[in-house]
């Protein structure tokens, strides 16, 4: 067992699992300062603070062999974040569009002009399976790096049988690949592929008769996902595909509200979503239909940043007794970052939500919104011992108010140091 001693500060504790943060719950961070925690091979065993450290030593824990001792001399340890909605299986960069939006142009009208996601289709029906996994590597290697310890990673620049298969089969290799918890995500209704330009229905078709019944038997995807928005599917092609995943148990995850009010937050949550993700635009609606629901609304506050799109009412939905996941959205389009500190320190400065609200969103609420609430986001004795140490910080608001000081100094996944 490995004991960790002089932690300034132990955050974003729970006795046990206890479902997603909702409402003013979601202010509260159970933390312990002055603590130490115990791992016992790739789980939390035990916490305490240091005041308790020598009684517990000589009590509850007089079994307990200690293999290394280390003292953190006041850095503070968070559960690792849990990213909740990623793209991050792409061929090369969408760097030009960049210059494209600095030009002028939209979102919607790179998409138009055959750019946006099927520029990113094509390249990736280019590339090979080996290839894509190492571009996709470098980036799991970043967001480990910058903390984050489960992730969900999305299908969606295929658009074609093959396609969509090679990305969830890359999808599989990282999952083994990675001492994370990776939960994939099936997206063949990101965008009309090439082939069927103008017969959106016709695509929408082959998408259930094909594709699904194909990723479903290969056991490829927890979940689906549909770009329910204006220019992309309408709630009813949505639902349609929806109902072809559930035969496979694949549940819903959905893209809904982005550019429009889309009706997508009401199909999800008719369908039993997960999560409906995104939510730049809604209203009192959309507020409603999640009140009466299981479904954790999520937003992507980096793809409001880098398309300079409107955030969130974030603030409104947790009012309304909802919970709410932030996750990075990481993709080549919207939001080439997988950064979730800064995800984090968006929400605080752009969404008006505290700090405390931002770990829970960041974290627990993540783990919830891949189904993964029993065993990540939180430091719960039993759950896997994944967790970030950063240096010695003044308060909590310092490391989203100093959002580019490299703050995080140590990652430790299912018990290891990295
Ligand atoms: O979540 N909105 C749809 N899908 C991605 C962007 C995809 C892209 O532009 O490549 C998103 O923002
Ligand atoms: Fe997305």
């Amino acid at each position: 067992m490995k004991l960790l001693t002089n932690i300034g500060c132990l955050a974003g504790l729970e006795d046990k699992p206890a479902g997603c943060k909702r409402g003013d719950d979601m202010n509260c961070l159970n933390r312990l300062d002055d603590a130490w925690l115990l791992i016992d091979g790739q789980k939390f065993a035990a916490f305490g603070s240091m005041a308790s450290l020598d009684s517990a030593l000589n009590g509850c824990l007089g079994d307990a062999v200690i293999e290394e001792r280390i003292d953190m001399k006041g850095g503070w340890v968070f559960p690792s974040f849990c990213d909740s909605h990623t793209h991050i299986i792409y061929a090369g960069n969408r760097a030009g569009e960049f210059l494209d939006k600095i030009n002028g142009l939209s979102y919607e009208e790179i998409a138009r002009r055959g750019g946006g996601i099927l520029n990113s289709a094509d390249l990736l029906n280019r590339t090979d399976e080996d290839e894509l996994y190492r571009q996709a590597m470098e980036r799991v290697g970043e967001m480990i790096a910058k903390g984050t310890g489960s992730l969900e990673i999305k299908s969606g620049y295929g658009l074609t049988l093959e396609g969509e298969l090679k990305m969830l089969r890359v999808a599989r290799r990282i999952k083994e690949s990675v001492p994370m918890e990776v939960k994939t995500t099936f997206l063949g209704a990101h965008a009309v592929g090439r082939a069927y330009q103008g017969r959106q229905g016709d695509y929408v078709e082959m998408v259930c008769t094909e594709m699904i019944p194909e990723v479903g038997c290969q056991g490829l995807a927890d979940f689906v996902d549909v770009f329910c928005d204006e220019g992309f599917f309408t709630p009813v092609e949505t639902g349609k595909i929806l109902e072809a995943a559930a035969i496979w148990g694949m549940k819903p995850k959905i893209h809904a509200n982005e550019l429009a009010v889309s009706g997508g937050v009401q199909v999800g949550v008719e369908m039993g979503a997960v999560s409906v993700d995104h939510l730049e635009r809604t209203g009192e609606a959309e507020i409603e239909a999640l009140k009466s629901s299981s479904t954790i609304p999520t937003m992507l506050p980096g793809a409001s940043f880098f398309l300079g799109m409107p955030y969130g009412n974030a603030k409104g939905m947790i009012s309304a007794g909802l919970p709410l996941a932030l996750a990075s959205d990481y993709n080549p389009g919207s939001s080439p970052s997988g950064d979730m500190r800064f995800v984090g320190s968006l929400g605080c400065i752009k969404m008006k939500l505290t700090p405390e609200q931002v770990v829970n969103a960041t974290t627990i609420n993540g783990a919830y919104a891949m189904g993964l609430g029993d065993v990540a986001g939180s430091i719960t004795v039993g759950k896997k011992a994944d967790f970030f140490v950063t240096e010695p910080i003044p308060n909590l608001a310092y490391f989203y108010y100093a959002y580019a000081t490299p703050l995080i100094s140590e990652i430790w996944l299912r018990g290891e140091k990295l």
